[in-house]
């Protein structure tokens, strides 16, 4: 049962592989909240065939776009502002991958082709999705850009490699280019900073399985799921947030200011 929040909003969702991705769930809330959208994959990413069940659940048009490419990008504001009749109000980048996690590549020894490869999908292509929308004024004032990072983008985790330093980037572009954006055109820019999440990215992680577990114990809250995660970019989306901007917000149940817990405790005694 949606309040409206983003009733007359339009957006543009990248990201919606299954129904598992973060992407997936905020769209559904999207459209529960009275926006109109349009979702974007990579085409290979189309092959799968199951975002045109969430097309069709929410109404929405799928324009396929790399999102490393500005040409596609370009195409994909154009088309989106012609099917939503007008200028963007949100963008959600949820877009990760690296190869050199899939292929278990330790830190020390990274592959340099994977490295570029993952910094050019997963951190520079948030950078083209501001820069051609900043170019083609395709944003309306106010609007909000979010895009999802991780925690490992401040603290080590071993597993997470190369992906560390492309989430400091992406973190990065977003306050910088929030300055930019912000003076000009009044466009907020934030990262939601997200607990481990069971999806293919996250799933793709050696290890996964025990750190969630590991997290949930350490959250006074529990990981945040990837609903409670569509519900706060929602929330980012909206008029309620209109002055937040340049901004990591952590979305992790509290994950991240907790020194250790006392389950974590109880476990290391056994
Ligand atoms: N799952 C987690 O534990 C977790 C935690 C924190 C942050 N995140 C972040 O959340 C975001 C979404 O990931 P998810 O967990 O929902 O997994 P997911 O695998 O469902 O989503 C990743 C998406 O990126 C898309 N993608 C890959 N290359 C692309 C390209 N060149 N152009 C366009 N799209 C491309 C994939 O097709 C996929 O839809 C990522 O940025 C991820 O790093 C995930």
């Amino acid at each position: 049962m949606g309040h409206n929040l983003l009733k007359g909003k339009r957006g543009i969702i990248t990201g919606a592989l299954d129904e598992n991705s973060i992407a997936w769930k905020v769209a559904q809330k999207c459209h529960e909240e009275g926006a109109t959208f349009t979702l974007t994959n990579a085409p290979i990413a189309m092959r799968m065939g199951a975002i045109n069940k969430l097309a069709e659940e929410t109404g929405s048009k799928i324009i396929p776009a790399d999102a490393t490419s500005v040409e596609d990008l370009t195409k994909l504001y154009t088309e989106s502002m012609n099917v939503l009749g007008g200028k963007i109000d949100f963008v959600l980048h949820s877009i990760g991958m690296s190869v050199n996690i899939r292929k278990n590549i330790p830190y020390t020894e990274l592959n340099y082709e994977y490295f570029n490869k993952g910094i050019d999908v997963s951190a520079m292509s948030f950078h083209k999705m501001l820069a051609v929308a900043h170019k083609m004024d395709a944003l309306n004032d106010h609007a909000s850009v979010v895009a999802l990072s991780y925690i490992g983008a401040q603290r080590t985790y071993p597993f997470y490699t190369d992906m560390a330093d492309i989430k400091a980037m992406l973190e990065s572009i977003a306050r910088t280019f929030g300055y930019h954006y912000g003076k000009q055109k009044k466009v907020r820019v934030n990262t939601v900073s997200q607990s481990p999440t069971k999806t293919s990215a996250g799933g793709g992680i050696k290890g996964f399985s025990e750190f969630f577990d590991f997290a949930e114990m350490q959250s006074p809250l529990g990981n945040a799921s990837a609903e409670d995660c569509a519900s706060f970019c929602i929330a980012l989306f909206s008029d309620l947030t209109r002055m937040v901007t340049m901004q990591n917000l952590y979305h992790d149940g509290g994950y991240s200011f907790t020194g250790v817990s006392q389950e974590q405790l109880a476990a290391m005694g056994k």
